[in-house]
C-alpha cells in the first residue's frame, strides 16, 4: 500500500488504457511490499514536453514511454543512455539527483527551464528485457548466426542487442528490403559507437520470400514485425515450414497471443521457443529496478506476474 512518501511512476502513451504495467507495477510492489505506485498517464502528442514538466514538477520518480511517444520524448530528455541514443527511442525516464544551484534541476524549477533541462535521463529497458527473457531459456547471442525478422521500431531494440552481446552474423530478413539495408548500416554504426567495429560482425539484408539463400541450419531468430498479432492469429511472417528448420532458438516479440504462429512453426520444427509476454514483464522489471535502488526482483515473483498476466490476457 503506497503512503505519503511512496515513490511515484506511471506510464505515458497514447491511448494507455489497453497498458498491462500498470497492473505489472502494482502488483510487483504488492508482492515486494515496496512503497511504490504505478500510474496511467494518457498523454497527446503535442503535449509530451508539458506531460515531462509536470511529471517532475509533480515529484515523479520516473516514466515508462510507449507508442507513440518513444522518440518524441528523447529532445525533452536531460540525458540519455547510449542505448538510446543508437537505437532512438526511449522507453524509461528516471529522474536524476538534484545537481545544485547552476545545474538543471535548478532551472527545471525555477520556470527558466528549456526542453535540454527537465531532470530525466532516458533509458531503453527493451533492451535489457529482451535480454534477460532469453537468458532464461538460456539463449546466448555471442559468436551466434542470428535472424532478425523486421527493421521497425521494435527491430532496432533486438538489433541493439545483436550487437552489443557479439552476435557472429545478422541477417535482417524484411518485406521491404530498403528498410532492412538501413537497419544493418544503423547496426555498422551502432558497432562502431560500442567500440566493437573490428569484432568481425557480418551483416546482409534479405526478402523474406529469399530464406533458402541462408546457408546455416542453426539460426537463433527473433520476430519482430506486427505479424501474428492478435487479431491476426493465424499469420507468420514466413509461412514455408521447411524455412523453421533451420532455426534452433526463436523468440517471438509479440504477446498477444502468447503462443504465436511463428512460435508453433518453430516448436514442430524442434526449436526453442520463448515468447514476447517475457520481455514485456522484464522491461518492466528492468525500470522498476531503476526506479527503486536496491530491489531486485526475485524470479518467484517475475512467475506469479506472468501468471496474473496471462490471465488478464486471456479475459
Ligand atoms: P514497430 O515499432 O512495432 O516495430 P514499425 O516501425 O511500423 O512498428 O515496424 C513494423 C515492422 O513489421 C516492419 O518491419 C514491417 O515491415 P515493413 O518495413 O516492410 O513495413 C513489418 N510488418 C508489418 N506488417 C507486416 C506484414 N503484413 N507483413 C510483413 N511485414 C510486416
Amino acid at each position: 500500500m503506497a503512503t505519503g512518501n511512496a515513490t511515484v511512476c506511471g506510464v505515458i502513451g497514447n491511448p494507455v488504457g489497453h497498458s498491462l504495467s500498470p497492473l505489472m507495477h502494482n502488483e510487483i510492489a504488492r508482492a515486494l511490499g515496496l512503497d511504490y505506485i504505478y500510474v496511467p498517464c494518457p498523454v497527446e502528442e503535442n503535449a509530451v514536453g508539458d506531460a515531462i514538466r509536470g511529471a517532475y514538477a509533480l515529484g515523479f520518480t520516473g516514466l515508462n514511454v510507449t507508442v507513440p511517444h518513444k522518440q518524441r520524448v528523447i529532445p525533452f530528455l536531460a540525458e540519455t543512455d547510449g542505448a538510446v541514443r543508437c537505437i532512438g527511442a526511449c522507453n524509461t525516464l528516471v529522474r536524476l539527483p538534484e545537481v545544485g544551484a547552476q545545474g538543471d534541476m535548478r532551472r527545471a524549477s525555477s520556470g527558466q527551464e528549456d526542453n535540454k533541462s527537465i531532470g530525466y535521463k532516458g533509458y531503453n529497458t527493451d533492451v535489457e528485457g529482451l535480454f534477460r527473457a532469453m537468458s532464461g531459456q538460456d539463449m546466448k547471442i555471442f559468436g551466434r548466426d542470428c535472424l532478425l525478422i523486421g527493421a521497425g521500431g521494435a527491430a532496432r531494440a533486438a538489433a541493439y542487442l545483436l550487437v552489443r552481446e557479439g552476435a557472429a552474423s545478422v541477417t535482417v530478413l524484411n518485406r521491404s528490403l530498403d528498410r532492412a539495408e538501413a537497419l544493418t548500416e544503423d547496426m555498422r554504426k551502432m558497432a562502431a559507437e560500442m567500440n566493437r567495429a573490428d569484432c568481425g560482425l557480418k551483416l546482409q539484408a534479405l526478402l523474406p520470400d529469399r530464406w533458402n539463400q541462408l546457408p546455416g541450419d542453426s539460426y537463433l531468430a527473433i520476430q519482430c514485425t506486427s505479424v501474428g498479432m492478435y487479431p491476426h492469429v493465424d499469420e507468420a511472417p514466413i509461412e514455408d515450414a521447411k524455412f523453421y528448420q533451420k532455426i534452433s532458438q526463436a523468440v517471438d516479440i509479440v504477446y498477444t497471443p502468447s503462443q504465436t504462429r511463428f512460435m508453433k512453426y518453430a516448436e514442430a520444427a524442434g526449436s526453442r521457443v520463448c515468447g514476447g509476454l517475457d520481455m514485456l514483464i522484464f522491461q518492466g522489471v528492468a525500470a522498476l529496478e531503476l526506479w527503486n535502488p536496491g530491489v531486485k526482483v526475485p524470479q518467484e515473483v517475475v512467475e506469479r506476474i506472468r501468471a496474473i498476466m496471462e490471465e488478464r490476457l486471456h479475459e
